[in-house]
């Protein structure tokens, strides 16, 4: 199972998935991170087709298509803001991850990358939200074995080696 999972340092918007991951919010009409980075290399029809959407609740996720991505849809999920801990973040973090694999499964998509949602602006610790992630795509993989490549996508070196050491734990 573990085989199916791969940590890649990179610019989210270059990869050739079903479907990248988007860290948006609630409007679901753009901002900076990895929000801004998606838009503006999909283009403006992406903002188009995501205005259609009515908005998008925190814990949720939603899908586009790519338009000018390498990858063929967009899943929009909308992570929660970090306040310390103790204001339901985690659950919510971990809805973020599931949806988007109910999301991608409804659709018919085997292949996955993620984004460190939350970890950015929204101030997420790093640590914490890489073992939603990768606790949360162990599950996924053992309910849908039609899944059959996900990728994480730290965007800096000490995010990269966070995945490295989690993944080692979460997957020993
Ligand atoms: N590829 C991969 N990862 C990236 C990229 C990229 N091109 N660019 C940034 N990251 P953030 P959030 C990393 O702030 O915390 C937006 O304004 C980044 O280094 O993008 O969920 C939205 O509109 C970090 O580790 O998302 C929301 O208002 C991770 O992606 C808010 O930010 C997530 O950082 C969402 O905040």
């Amino acid at each position: 199972m573990k085989e199916k999972i791969e940590i890649i340092q990179a610019d989210i918007t270059r990869l050739s998935v079903d479907a990248i991951v988007n860290a948006a919010n609630n409007t679901l009409l753009g901002g900076g991170g990895v929000d801004g980075a998606i838009h503006r290399a999909a283009g403006p029809e992406l903002v188009a087709e995501c205005a259609t959407l009515g908005g998008c609740a925190t814990g949720d996720a939603k899908i586009t298509k790519g338009y000018k991505l390498p990858a063929r849809h967009v899943i929009h999920t909308v992570g929660p803001v970090w306040h310390g801990g103790n204001e339901g973040e985690p659950a919510l973090l971990r809805s973020c991850y599931r949806r988007c694999f109910q999301v991608a499964h409804d659709n018919g998509l085997t292949s996955l990358a993620f984004p460190a949602i939350s970890a950015g602006v929204f101030g997420y610790p790093m640590t914490k939200a890489c073992e939603v992630a990768l606790t949360e795509a162990k599950t996924a993989l053992a309910a849908n074995p039609e899944l059959e490549r996900i990728v994480f996508v730290p965007f800096s070196a000490e995010a990269l080696a966070i995945y490295r050491e989690t993944f080692e734990k979460v997957f020993a």
